[in-house]
């Protein structure tokens, strides 16, 4: 599945939340069940890129997301890093593929490799509200993760770091925005903040995770074309997560298309987007309410059943097939592989079986 410079390789990712049990269960060796958040996933992120992961609401982008960053442990499955040069000088071997990637859903990465990947994989969240301590200062909000990493050897130093990363968000001048609490911004300034404090640690890869959705229409270009501009300036890789296909045609290379836990379709932008394949993608791009401006999107009328089925209950065979409009009767029973159907456009459907 890859090609180009990878930075990251997820595979057959999982995460299972188990679900409490009622006493009777219990009692009665019932077998746990589990909420399948994200129920094997594999992509590749190449260095540089937009990748997306889009879909409805509960499929398991954010539990993806927060695996990657190392917030929670995933189940099973690996995330092959391709970490910097400091961070590989300090991995003991034992920890690294032949091709130099960690493998950072290992538990068992040492201290101090863990602690330096943090820096190189940074998080931006939906809610930059929830996300920004109310009782600090900018300027303390900036400094908190320099002193968790030891960065800056003086209080100039880190000052420096401070100031710059405020400008590279472009909240200037600096001194106008260190000695205010994140209710004294505006919404688009708090998500500024939080894009400054993920950069301060010269990330490698940044995970954003609905950056823009709870902001007003009027800002969302704004901090688009902010995180635009910090890729080119930094070099940086992300992995965008979205419900909204409009704002992921609008900003990403390659777009992975989620439902109940899998990847069901995974393609260039303009390739999906003209092209997709999987009913689910078709029902997703009918859901857009317009045409974009640049006329990217074709509207079709593919309807869709029914609401999303829970994680805790998954149905078997093909998870689409009580909403699919195309459902034969081996999508009650088998579960269909994501296949490659053209170059970079992956599909999981049986329609399409070779
Ligand atoms: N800590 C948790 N414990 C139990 N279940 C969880 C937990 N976190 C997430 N889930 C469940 O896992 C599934 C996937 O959730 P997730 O937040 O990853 O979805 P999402 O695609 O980000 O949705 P949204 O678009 O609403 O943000 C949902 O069914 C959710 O209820
Ligand atoms: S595998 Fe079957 S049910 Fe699933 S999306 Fe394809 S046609 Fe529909
Ligand atoms: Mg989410």
């Amino acid at each position: 599945m890859s090609s180009g410079n990878v930075i990251l390789k997820v595979r057959d990712l999982k995460k299972w939340f188990p679900l409490r049990r009622s006493l009777t269960e219990a009692l009665t060796f019932k077998p746990k069940r589990y909420v399948k958040a994200v129920d094997g996933v594999s992509f590749d992120l190449h260095e540089g890129e937009i990748f997306c992961l889009v879909g409805e609401s509960g499929c398991g982008k954010t539990t993806t997301g927060r695996m990657i960053t190392r917030l929670i442990v995933p189940t099973a499955g690996h995330m092959y890093f391709k970490a910097g040069d400091e961070v590989r000088s300090i991995t003991p071997e034992r920890f690294m593929s032949e091709d130099g990637y960690i493998d950072i859903a290992n538990p068992k990465l040492p201290k101090h490799v863990d602690k330096a990947l943090r820096r190189e994989i940074q998080i931006v969240f939906q809610d930059p509200f929830g996300s920004l301590n109310p009782r600090m200062k900018v300027y303390d909000i900036l400094k908190e993760p320099l002193i968790v990493h030891g960065i800056g050897a003086s209080e100039e130093e880190r000052r420096e770091l401070i100031y710059r990363a405020l400008s590279e968000v472009k909240l200037v001048p600096p001194d106008e925005f260190i000695g205010r609490y994140p209710h004294m911004l505006s919404g688009g300034q708090r998500q500024r903040v939080a894009f400054a404090r993920a950069m301060i640690l010269g990330p490698k890869l940044v995970v954003a995770d609905e950056p823009v959705s709870m902001l007003d229409v009027s800002i969302r270009a704004e901090i688009l074309k902010l995180m635009m501009d910090l890729k080119e300036a930094k070099g940086l890789t992300y992995l965008f997560i979205t419900h909204d296909l409009a704002v992921a045609a609008y900003l990403c290379n390659r777009i992975a298309v989620m439902y109940l836990g899998k990847i069901v379709e995974l393609a260039p932008t303009e390739e999906l987007i003209n092209n997709p394949l999987h009913p689910y993608t078709k029902a997703l791009l009918a859901a857009v309410p317009e045409p974009d401006p640049s006329n990217r999107f074709k509207i079709r009328e593919v309807p869709i059943k029914g609401e999303v089925p829970s994680a805790a209950n998954i149905p078997p065979g093909c998870r689409f097939h009580p909403r699919c409009l195309y459902m034969m009767d081996i999508c009650k029973k088998e579960e269909p592989e994501l296949i490659e159907m053209s170059s970079g456009h992956y599909v999981a459907c049986h329609l399409y079986k070779k």
